[in-house]
C-alpha cells in the first residue's frame, strides 16, 4: 500500500535539517517503501514547486557529498505542500481532502503524521486530526510520530498521553527519542545480547559503577528562550540520558520485539531509587557555564542549570550498590557521548606500589556513542623492560575503521521503522511518564532549600571543578577524555 508522510511544522528547522534529508537518503538507498509521498504542512504560504526548490538547497547542504541531483529530482516529484493552521479546523478538512484526492488519488494509503510543530501545539494538532476523522484506519494505517519534548513535567506528559489516547491507540503512537536511532546505541543492545562474554560480568559482582556522559561543546546559541525554561534536566536527562541508562541496565528481553524491549526498559525506571530530603543535595549536582546569562533571551539572573550530574541507583539484584552517574552539559570541553563501565579492582593488587585511593586504573569498557563511534576495553599491561611497571592500554574497536560509509543519521532508522510499524526504538506512554517521575522531584528539589548550590564553570571545561571533587569524595573520577577523531 502507498504511504503518505505528513509533516506538521514543515517550515521549521527540524524538517529541513533532519527529516527531509533522512527521507531523501532512504529514497536514494532504495529503502523507502515504494510510492511514499511527503506532504509538508505549515502556515507559511508555499507552492509545491517553491517548497521543493527550498528543500533542494537545504537538503544539498545537509547531505553534503551524499546529495545527487538526479535522485533528488526523482524524490522531489513526490513532495507536496499544503498551507494549514493547527488551530483551524477548516485547515484539517481541506488537508484531508487534499490528501485523499490529490495525493492519494482516492485510493487506500497508509499515513504517518509527524508532529514537528512547537510542542505547545501537539495536543491541539492531535485533537484536530481526531475531529477531522484522520486517525481512523478504514483506508489504511494511521500512525503518528511525536517529537520531543513529550511534556514539560509528569502532569503535562500525562495530559498529552491522555489527549493522544483519545484519538490514537498506543500501537499507532511513536514517541521519538533520536538517541535510540543512533547506530551505537543499538550496537549496545548487540554488544550485550549478541555476545556471551559480557553478560556474566555485567552486574554488581564485577562492576563498581557506570558513567553516562553526554557532553556538548556548543552553547545555547539562539535557543536561549526555550532552553532557559527547560534546562539540562528536561532537555537531555528526561529523554536521552535515561534512555542510555535503560539500554545499559535492562535485562535481556524475551524476544526482540517492541513491547518486550519496552517492558524491560520500563522495569529499569521502576527500579530507580527515589531521593528524599538531603539526598537531593548529596546525589545531584548542578552548574551553569559562565556567560550563559548574557545569551540571547536568557534573563540576567537565570538559575537554569546548563550542566548536571546525578547519582542514581537501580534497586534490583543485578545492580545492587552500583551507582549510575549521569552527566551532561553545554559549553563543555568537547562533544562526546560515552558510557563507561568501570569494573572493580582485582581482589589483590600484586603489582601496586602502595594502596590506591581510587580505582581508576581498574578495567573499563568505554562505549563511544559519538562522535568517535566505537568501543574500547581498557586493561593493564606490563611495560617492557621496566621491572613490573604497569600501564593501561586498550583494545579498540572503531566503526569508522571497521566499516565503510558514513553512519546514517538517527532519523533515517527511526522514520523507516515508523513506516514499517516497528516501535522498538520509540518510547511507550508509561516510559515517558516514569522518566518524568524521576526528573520532577529533582527539579522541585532544585527550587527548594534542599537544592545543591549552582556552581559556575568556564566555557570549554568538563563542568564545574566541584563536580570533580564531588566524584573524588566518592573515591571515583570522571572519565574526562575527548575522543580522537581521524
Ligand atoms: C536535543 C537537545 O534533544 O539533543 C539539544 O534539545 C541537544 O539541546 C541535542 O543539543 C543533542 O543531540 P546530538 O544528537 O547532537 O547529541
Amino acid at each position: 500500500m502507498p504511504n503518505t508522510v505528513v509533516i506538521f511544522g514543515a517550515s521549521g528547522d527540524l524538517t529541513s535539517r533532519k527529516l527531509i534529508p533522512a527521507l531523501y537518503l532512504l529514497h536514494q538507498k532504495g529503502r523507502l517503501p515504494k510510492e511514499t509521498r511527503v506532504v509538508g504542512v505549515s502556515r507559511t504560504p508555499f507552492t509545491h514547486e517553491a517548497w521543493r526548490a527550498e528543500l533542494a538547497g537545504t537538503t544539498a547542504k545537509f547531505c553534503g557529498k551524499e546529495f545527487d541531483t538526479k535522485s533528488w529530482e526523482a524524490f522531489a516529484g513526490n513532495i507536496f505542500y499544503h498551507r494549514g493552521d493547527i488551530d483551524d479546523a477548516a485547515s484539517f478538512q481541506s488537508l484531508k481532502t487534499f490528501l485523499e484526492t490529490e495525493v492519494e488519488n482516492n485510493a487506500p494509503a497508509s499515513r504517518l503524521y509527524y508532529l514537528s510543530t512547537s510542542p505547545t501545539l501537539y495536543e491541539m494538532a492531535i485533537g484536530q486530526l481526531g475531529a477531522a476523522g484522520m486517525a481512523e484506519e478504514s483506508k489504511g494505517l494511521r500512525r503518528i510520530i511525536i517529537e520531543k519534548p513529550f511534556g514539560t513535567n509528569l502532569a503535562t506528559a500525562k495530559s498529552l498521553n491522555q489527549a493522544t489516547h483519545k484519538v490514537f491507540n498506543e500501537k499507532q503512537v511513536y514517541r521519538i527519542d533520536h538517541y535510540l536511532g543512533k547506530e551505537t546505541v543499538q550496537n549496545l543492545l548487540v554488544l550485550r545480547f549478541a555476545n556471551s562474554i559480557f553478560e556474566p560480568i555485567w552486574n554488581r559482582n564485577y562492576i563498581d559503577h557506570v558513567q553516562i556522559t553526554v557532553a556538548e561543546e556548543v552553547e545555547v546559541g539562539s535557543r536561549g528562550g526555550y532552553y532557559d525554561k527547560a534546562g539540562v534536566l528536561r532537555d537531555m536527562f528526561q529523554n536521552h540520558l535515561l534512555q542510555l541508562l535503560m539500554v545499559t541496565a535492562m535485562e535481556a528481553p524475551a524476544r526482540y520485539q517492541a513491547d518486550f524491549i519496552r517492558d524491560e526498559k520500563v522495569k529499569v525506571l521502576r527500579s530507580i531509587r527515589a531521593m528524599h530530603g538531603a539526598e537531593f543535595a548529596q546525589h545531584t549536582f548542578r552548574g551553569q557555564y559562565e556567560g550563559y546569562r548574557q545569551a540571547k533571551d536568557v534573563p540576567p539572573e537565570s538559575n537554569t542549570a546548563t550542566f548536571a550530574a546525578l547519582r542514581l541507583h537501580v534497586d534490583n539484584w543485578r545492580w545492587n550498590r552500583v551507582p549510575f552517574y549521569l552527566r551532561s552539559g553545554k559549553a563543555m570541553s568537547c562533544r562526546t557521548s560515552q558510557i563507561v563501565i568501570q569494573f572493580k579492582e582485582p581482589p589483590q593488587l600484586l603489582f601496586a606500589d602502595g594502596p590506591r585511593t581510587t580505582n581508576i586504573d581498574a578495567n573499563k569498557l568505554v562505549i563511544q556513542i559519538q562522535p568517535a563511534e566505537g568501543i574500547q576495553i581498557h586493561f593493564q599491561t606490563k611495560v617492557p623492560d621496566a621491572g613490573m611497571r604497569l600501564r593501561t592500554t586498550d583494545l579498540n574497536f572503531s566503526f569508522q575503521r571497521e566499516y565503510t560509509g558514513a553512519l546514517p543519521d538517527a532519523y533515517q532508522r527511526l522514520l523507516l521503522d515508523a513506516l514499517n510499524g516497528d516501535a522498538s526504538l520509540f518510547a511507550r506512554s508509561d516510559e515517558v511518564e516514569l522518566a518524568w517521575g524521576i526528573i520532577d522531584p529533582i527539579l522541585a528539589a532544585w527550587e527548594s532549600p534542599a537544592a545543591p548550590p549552582l556552581e559556575f564553570y568556564p566555557v570549554g571545561n568538563w563542568g564545574p571543578e566541584q563536580s570533580n571533587e564531588w566524584m573524588e569524595s566518592q573515591k571515583r573520577a570522571w572519565f574526562d577524555v575527548c575522543p580522537v577523531l581521524h
